[in-house]
């Protein structure tokens, strides 16, 4: 897919201020620092689109971006950074939860994992709360830029094994370097296919 246009549209904490209108929304969720702006500014190629930064933490609110004037890809606060506080967490829990669960226009949700890490409990939880919620997910496992292809099939076993623990089915999967602009043709590919069985 080519991407003609990508522009910011707004940031707020409550869906109800979301754009209205019935466009297919694509957003990028998991924890703080793993990579989702940086795999927003890849996608659309523009660098600085999405506020990215080496701390965690970064993104504070739900993030509009219109692609192509036809969809939008949607850019969420990280979960489980430490240093925001019990009440500063409980806050950014709400507003991803509240997007989650209510945003009807939401049509895949991509569940970002840092390939070099074992699963986390705390990523297995979410992911657990999604299928409860009957909210359908994707994995993109990314900053494979980071390690050797050797270590990504070894660390994607054992991700695969865990998963299938609690999952006849395991979700679609990808892998992203925002670094050296891996997935890029992948996850557009598959937006692509469901934009076209929706929007036909
Ligand atoms: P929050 O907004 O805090 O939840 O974080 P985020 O998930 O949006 O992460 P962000 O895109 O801000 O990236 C965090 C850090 O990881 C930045 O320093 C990025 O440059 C770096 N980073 C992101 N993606 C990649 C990647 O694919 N490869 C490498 N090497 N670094 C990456
Ligand atoms: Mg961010």
């Amino acid at each position: 897919m080519e991407i003609k246009s990508a522009e910011f549209v707004i940031s707020n904490t409550d869906i109800r201020k979301c754009p209205e209108g019935n466009r297919p929304e694509y957003a990028f969720i998991g924890r703080s620092n793993v990579g989702k702006s940086s795999l927003i500014n890849m996608l659309t190629n523009k660098k600085g689109l999405a506020m990215t930064s080496q701390k965690p933490g970064k993104t504070q609110l739900i993030n509009h971006f219109l692609i192509n004037e036809t969809w939008y890809l949607v850019d969420l606060p990280g979960y489980g950074y430490a240093q925001r506080g019990k009440e500063g967490r409980e806050r950014i829990r709400h507003i991803i939860e509240d997007y989650i669960l209510e945003r009807e226009q939401l049509t895949n949700l991509f569940v970002l994992l840092d390939c070099r890490h074992e699963p986390l409990q705390i990523d297995l939880e979410f992911m657990e709360w999604l299928g409860e919620n009957s909210i359908p997910f994707s994995i993109i496992f990314t900053k494979t830029d980071k390690i050797s292809r050797g270590r990504l099939q070894e660390n994607l076993k054992v991700y695969q094994a865990k998963l299938s623990e609690n999952w006849e089915e395991l979700p679609p999967f990808f892998f992203s370097s925002a670094e050296k602009r891996e997935g890029r043709e992948e996850i557009l590919g598959y937006i692509s296919e469901i934009n076209a069985q929706l929007l036909k």
